[in-house]
């Protein structure tokens, strides 16, 4: 069985990265919800619990709270921040409202001996955000670091294998941040360090053996590393019974269908159906330019040439029994009920027809993102899938503004190749969350040699973020907007300007559309 951690959620982001960071320390970690019961915590028996930070204060009401018999299972815990408040208090021990909360870089100082803190020198900076602090450890508790407004910024019950830390370890501002939680980890907890890609993979391809058995299993690829990693999963599980489609929708990124086919057909040899679908969607998306319409228009198509393709292949009777997704763990979690929806907003996979009656296989629902890339990696598919950046369902549809055509969309999509080429070759692609280009409704007057021109502008957008739930404009270094500009000029027909988008995530959205 896999060794496990678990990580209370206590709300916000918090245990998403904490959980994130533990698996970075080669354990395994799951998030549970802060109701979770002793006798829950018992039935996974995990080796370790982790206490996330929160929004909240402990004397809010109500304020999340935890089952106190966890603390007498003999697992050991490590609070963070709230987590921290939270045990001191359950467990006898004061926090105050200091009226002097901590934000940002602070110095932590050690006293005494700690069994968390052993490398650490007496000094170091770490990340605070806290408006209470705990004034009183509980009985059987040595305090072993303080700062300015926390003076007990460490706390540790060796003998029962409680620990607290006010700041937050897991976020990169905190030095040795993350060689206190493999300390934990590893020597407290004395978990070993055996949460690898190779045996995810491993592990995986044995559920996916067992579920699947001998039936056929069916994929549909979305030109996404998502489901090409878990379509490279299965192949290794079942290769032969797998049959992958790919709806070629005209809306794709440039070259997309040809790195697909490439890598599936010829380096893996699995079947791949290339449904050429291009004419059959710029005929529906003819006149429309309301853009929930759109969205709506693609979904819907999409999901029937895909239906078209299974019920082809005999689903239910003798063709393929098993539909293979790539659920990710935050959909899981953010589904709640800790199991995924089956429908995701993407239109890719989700949404089918009941009566196609698939049984889902969910290689990857255990996973995180930057998790599926390296096991995206590992299993050999080429780097330029493993990296993509996202890429919405709708494709280029939902930034195409106005009619979509398949002109404009040919005019995008060289466009688009230029801005990631750029990007790539300013070494920056890997750093932003999303790097595209849009092409608007207007268009623009020009001058070109001794003519005028009369063409559409492309607008340059660029954005970091680490979910896409909140994002901010890159600032994109003047050389390489030059270079784009320049290129989009002189190498794509149809475009004599460029615009470069400065809207963060609020107030604006990522896409355009
Ligand atoms: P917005 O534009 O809402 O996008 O800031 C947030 C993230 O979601 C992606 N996106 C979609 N993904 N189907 C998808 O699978 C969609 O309809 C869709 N719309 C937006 C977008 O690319 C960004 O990463």
């Amino acid at each position: 069985m896999t060794d496990t951690v678990l990580v209370v959620d206590f709300g916000a982001q918090y245990a998403q990265l904490i959980a994130r960071r533990v698996r970075e320390a080669h354990v395994y970690s799951e998030i549970v919800p802060a109701a979770i019961s002793a006798e829950e915590v018992t039935a996974k028996a995990p080796r370790a619990i982790i206490l996330s930070g929160g929004p909240k204060s402990v004397y809010e009401v109500p304020a999340p709270s935890l089952d106190p018999r966890i603390y007498e299972l003999g697992i050991p815990v490590l609070g963070i921040c709230y987590g921290a408040q939270l045990m001191a208090l359950q467990l006898g021990g004061e926090v105050a409202h200091t009226g002097a909360g901590e934000y940002g870089r602070t110095t932590l100082a050690r006293v005494g001996t700690s069994d968390l803190l052993v490398e650490w020198p007496s000094a170091s900076t770490c990340w605070m955000s806290h408006g209470d602090a705990i004034a009183t450890a509980p009985d059987g508790f040595d305090v072993t670091a303080t700062s300015p407004e926390a003076p007990v910024a460490v706390m540790e019950d060796t003998a029962r294998g409680l620990y607290a830390v006010q700041f937050h370890p897991e976020v990169a501002h905190t030095e040795h941040g993350q060689a206190l939680l493999e300390r934990f980890l590893h020597q407290v907890a004395d978990i070993p360090p055996t949460w690898t890609n190779t045996s995810i993979i491993e592990d995986q391809v044995e559920a996916i053996r067992k579920q699947v058995g001998d039936e056929r299993v069916l994929c549909a690829l979305s030109g996404g590393v998502d489901s090409a990693v878990a379509a490279a999963l299965v192949t290794k599980a079942v290769g032969m019974q797998l049959t992958c489609v790919f709806v070629d929708t005209g809306l794709m990124r440039k070259n997309e269908g040809e790195q697909i086919e490439e890598t599936f057909t010829r380096q893996f040899g699995v079947e791949l159906i290339h449904v050429k679908a291009q004419d059959r969607f710029f005929d529906a998306l003819a006149g429309v330019v309301d853009p929930e319409r759109k969205r709506k228009i693609i979904g819907e198509l999409f999901i029937r040439e895909f239906e078209a393709v299974a019920r082809d292949l005999g689903a239910g009777g003798d063709g393929p029994r098993f539909l293979v997704q790539g659920t990710l763990y935050p959909d899981v979690i953010e589904s709640g009920s800790g199991h995924a929806a089956n429908i995701k907003s993407h239109h890719n996979v989700g949404g089918l027809p009941e009566d196609l009656a698939f049984e889902l296989v969910e290689p990857l629902r255990l996973l995180f993102k930057d998790e599926v890339r390296h096991v995206g990696e590992e299993l050999g598919l080429p780097a330029e899938i493993v990296w993509r950046q996202p890429f919405p369902g709708p494709g280029l549809g939902v930034r195409i503004v106005g009619e979509v055509t398949r002109e404009r969309a040919e005019i995008l999509r060289n466009a688009d190749h230029v801005v990631v080429d750029e990007i790539k070759k300013a070494g920056l692609y890997r750093e932003l969350w999303q790097s595209f280009a849009v092409l608007p409704a207007v268009r623009t007057v020009g001058v070109m040699g001794d003519g005028r021109t009369y063409a559409y502008p492309i607008i340059i957008r660029a954005v970091t973020s680490d979910d896409a739930m909140t994002a901010d404009w890159a600032r994109l270094p003047y050389e390489v907007i030059e270079s784009i500009a320049n290129r989009l000029i002189r190498e794509v027909d149809g475009v004599n300007r460029v615009a470069l988008d400065v809207t963060s995530k609020p107030p604006g959205t990522i896409e355009w559309e």
